[in-house]
């Protein structure tokens, strides 16, 4: 089932670790990057571990986000081999050529299918979508809005039009290289939840399927986004349904609307996010 919201949890706090997973996101990403001050990296990684070898996750996905540069091995050896951990996530990824390091030494460790997720926060990373998107394991993007905005001074305002280049190019990169939808970056605006609806509601349209958020009340919000409503899910039903009996060709679906082959893609795609 395709994760709708995933929250950041700072890898060095256990009372926010013990908590999360009963918090309502679909996954949770572990933090041992920026939440984490450099002087407390090789305890937090130690105290992640540790979690890690009691958590009960049931449905939740866990994914780490491990550092980039010399301490993402040492991460990486830490987590990887972990029963519960889902995936990693990928700081500051600037090249597809580190992925195929990272892929070599997971292979070695024997994690042999785990996947990853590169967050592009540089516009050079951003530039490189399509080759990044393509690299071994890669299940899908996730951009860094933050870093990405001290690397090039793009200041966004009320209607965030300034990133709309930067999270269209993610999500055409993802689709011509066949990985799945990307995840939608955090707002930090952690109080104003109309507005991050409204922002929500908006990368829904440009094609995101979830979204990272970085305190808990953040959650039902993004979850309700990116819940198709029943009656799209009826309406794709219906469609799939019937295009399935009549054959391929043109039909007139419940609205009155002419539908195609490409009509039925679409409403199967919301199937696949339907609950
Ligand atoms: N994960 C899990 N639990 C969280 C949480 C998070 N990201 N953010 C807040 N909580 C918990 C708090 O511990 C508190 O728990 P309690 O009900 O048991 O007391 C509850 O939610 C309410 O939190 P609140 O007091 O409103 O916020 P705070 O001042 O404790 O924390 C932040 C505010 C911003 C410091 C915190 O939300 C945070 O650390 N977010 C993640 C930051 C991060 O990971 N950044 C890197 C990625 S961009
Ligand atoms: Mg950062």
């Amino acid at each position: 089932m395709t994760a709708r919201s995933y929250l950041y949890v700072p890898g060095d706090s256990p009372e926010k670790l013990g908590k999360a997973l009963g918090r309502g996101a679909d996954a949770l990403i572990v933090d041992l990057e920026d939440a984490v001050p450099a002087a407390g990296k090789d305890e937090a990684r130690a105290a992640v571990r540790d979690w890690l070898d009691t958590a009960d996750p049931g449905p939740v996905e866990i994914w780490v986000r491990v550092n980039p540069g010399e301490l993402r091995e040492a991460d990486v050896r830490a987590v990887a081999a972990s029963p519960r951990v889902t995936g990693l996530v990928l700081a500051k990824v600037e090249t597809a050529d580190e992925l195929g390091t990272l892929d070599a030494l997971l292979t070695g460790i024997g994690a042999e299918r785990l996947p990853v997720v590169p967050l592009l926060e540089s516009a050079a990373a951003v530039l490189r979508a399509p080759r990044i998107a393509a690299a071994p394991r890669v299940a899908r993007l996730q951009v860094g809005e933050a870093d990405l905005r001290a690397d090039t001074g793009i200041t966004p305002g009320d209607d965030e039009r300034e990133l709309l280049w930067v999270r269209s190019q993610v999500v055409l990169a993802s689709a011509a290289a066949g990985i799945d939808p990307p995840v939608a970056p955090v707002s930090t605006d952690f109080r104003d939840l109309d507005a991050l609806r409204a922002s929500t509601l908006g990368l829904a349209r440009l094609g995101y399927v979830g979204r990272a958020c970085i305190h808990p009340a953040q959650i039902a919000v993004i979850n309700d986004v990116f819940t198709p409503a029943d009656d799209e899910v009826g309406w794709a039903r219906d469609l799939v349904a019937r295009f399935e009996a009549e054959g391929s060709g043109v039909l007139v679906d419940s609205n009155g609307r002419m539908v195609d082959e490409a009509v039925v893609r679409q409403a199967r795609r919301v199937l696949v996010r339907a609950r």
